[in-house]
């Protein structure tokens, strides 16, 4: 059992069959009826366990998450398999053998908690490492860009997204108006949709999915050095996914098929596993490319920049409560440990807020942090007192720092001990509301994952486009998205426009062109 596991298990209730008691501990000597005046009269209100047992029932429900409501969870290892301290200091990747604990939790972005599994969506992949040197949560997706650069914007792309205020339809994250407005409103989005139409968003399962952090992060060294990375996850058994005709078979028959395929998996001891890579380049080869490395809606290609693995992650054990584990799981990509660090990437900077303040609300208070699941495997203590639902008991009189009275409280840790020093990143420029030309490339990616596509997986997002386009009702709104795919290829906008009975653009010539603003404008 891994340390994780035994620390949890110090949480789990031992007397499963012992005496039906209040939450007062008094033993209750009947369970199925309430307190009455006379057999056939009305309830009493001293009735305490009937009052009790409602109230607690009443309170079950918590907010669900506002985007990825929907996940499923499991227990694993991490194991380093190569050390990497020519890039960072991180204790989990400096010695090869060495396993950490993790808690991984799958997710649909768009649905609700009780919407189905196998529909066209991207998916979550969040990993909590729970390294010797805290928690290190690798909050990823399926799909290696995203939709926006900014992440002023993402308040808007949700919106989009999520079924429309009016009558809370449909579940299905692209098949309707807000979502095309959206993305044909925003030429950023292409790349991202193209990976959203094509088989990538209907995995057969969860245990056949890519993992991305996404963003850039920042890896650094014993000697300070600094180096920028991209984090991947490959499934050892392959990438699989199933088609539309499959996808809506399933889901009509088995709405929890990637949680039930999963956690079977597990129980029958058939564990998944995948290789956890690095792309990494030094902080001064950030300008060799054509995109920025800053920008979230642009992969770099592995031909240019190979992934290296680095360890493995295999999941072994199912949860023993999915609402005690999965569903309180609060996963931050600002929870980093010494070695790795953040970049300027503006999409990720605005993650770095939304996280503990969604959590806030959606777990009650400050306290998260104390919740089992949460909990780091290494010792935590700071001054922070107090606040809702507070597990511990500090015996300290003082709760600051520096102080003169006490000899044990809190202190920071020099660097050279292991505490985390930001990295000291050189900043100029004006402050400005604006966006970096390097970031006004909004086709080339998207053409190039078009191109490279086999020509059934073409086909397959070209129908995908026609189905998910076609449950949109606005005219303006068809022909602006016919007009985006333009940019992207000919044949596609083609195809498209055709089924739709929308006029058919013109070739582009040098499509890939940097453009801006609207297309609705084009
Ligand atoms: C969940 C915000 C972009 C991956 C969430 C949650 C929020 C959020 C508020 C719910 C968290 C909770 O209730 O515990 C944002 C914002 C973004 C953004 C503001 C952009 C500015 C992204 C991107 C990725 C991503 C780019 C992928 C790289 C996830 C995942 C979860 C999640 C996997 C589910 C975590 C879980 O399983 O509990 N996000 N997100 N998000 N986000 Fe983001």
């Amino acid at each position: 059992m891994n340390k994780k596991k035994q620390q949890l298990k110090t949480f789990t209730t031992q007397d499963v069959d012992g005496p039906l008691t209040t939450n007062q501990g008094l033993k209750m000597d009947e369970d199925n009826f309430s307190l009455k005046a006379g057999r056939r009269g009305s309830t009493l209100l001293e009735d305490f366990h009937l009052r009790e047992k409602i109230t607690h029932f009443d309170h079950e429900r918590i907010p669900e998450r506002v985007v990825h409501a929907r996940g499923y969870g499991a227990h694993g290892t991490f194991t380093c398999t190569k050390e990497a301290s020519k890039w960072t200091k991180a204790h989990f990747l400096n010695e090869v053998g060495r396993e950490t604990p993790i808690f991984v939790r799958f997710s649909n972005v768009a649905g609700s908690k009780g919407s189905s599994d196998v529909v066209r969506d991207v998916r979550g992949f969040a990993t909590k490492f729970y390294t010797e040197e805290g928690n290190f949560d690798l909050v990823g997706n399926n799909i290696p860009v995203f939709y926006i650069q900014d992440a002023i914007k993402f308040p808007d792309l949700i919106h989009a997204v999520k079924p429309e205020p009016h009558n809370e339809i449909p579940q299905a994250q692209s098949a309707h108006d807000t979502f095309w407005d959206f993305v044909s409103q925003h030429q950023e989005s292409t790349h991202m949709l193209m990976w959203h139409l094509s088989d990538r968003a209907i995995p057969k399962n969860l245990r056949m999915m890519e993992g991305f952090g996404v963003h850039t992060f920042r890896l650094i060294n014993a000697q300070n050095e600094s180096f920028f990375v991209k984090f991947h996850l490959k499934p050892q058994l392959g990438v699989h996914s199933v088609t539309w005709d499959e996808a809506q078979k399933i889901n009509g028959k088995d709405p929890d098929f990637h949680r039930r395929d999963l956690y079977e998996a597990i129980e029958r001891g058939d564990f998944p596993v995948w290789d956890f890579g690095v792309q990494v380049i030094p902080e001064a080869a950030q300008f060799d490319f054509d995109f920025d490395v800053l920008d979230a809606t642009k992969l770099w290609p592995e031909e240019q920049i190979p992934v290296e693995y680095l360890g493995e992650l295999v999941l072994n054990e199912n949860v023993d409560n999915v609402f005690a584990e999965t569903e309180q799981v609060a996963f931050h990509p600002g929870h980093v440990v010494p070695g790795i660090d953040f970049s300027d990437d503006p999409l990720l900077q605005g993650r770095l807020f939304s996280y503990t303040d969604t959590q806030l609300s959606r777990l009650g208070g400050p306290n998260f942090h104390e919740i089992p699941i949460n909990r780091p495997v290494c010792p935590f203590t700071n001054n922070q007192r107090d606040g809702m639902h507070r597990q511990t008991i500090n015996p300290s009189v003082t709760s600051y720092y520096p102080n003169a009275l006490a000899n044990n409280q809190p202190a920071p840790v020099p660097e050279e001990q292991g505490g985390f020093h930001h990295f000291e990143q050189s900043l100029e420029g004006k402050k400005v509301r604006e966006r970096a030309d390097s970031f006004l490339d909004f086709y080339s990616q998207a053409t190039m994952f078009y191109e490279s596509l086999a020509d059934y997986e073409q086909q397959h997002l070209k129908d995908a486009l026609v189905f998910e386009l076609g449950k949109c009702k606005n005219e303006q709104i068809r022909k602006n998205v016919i007009n985006q795919m333009n940019h992207v290829h000919h044949d596609l906008a083609k195809y498209g426009a055709q089924k739709l009975g929308l006029p058919i653009p013109s070739k582009i010539e040098t499509p890939n062109v940097k453009t801006y603003p609207s297309l609705s404008q084009a």
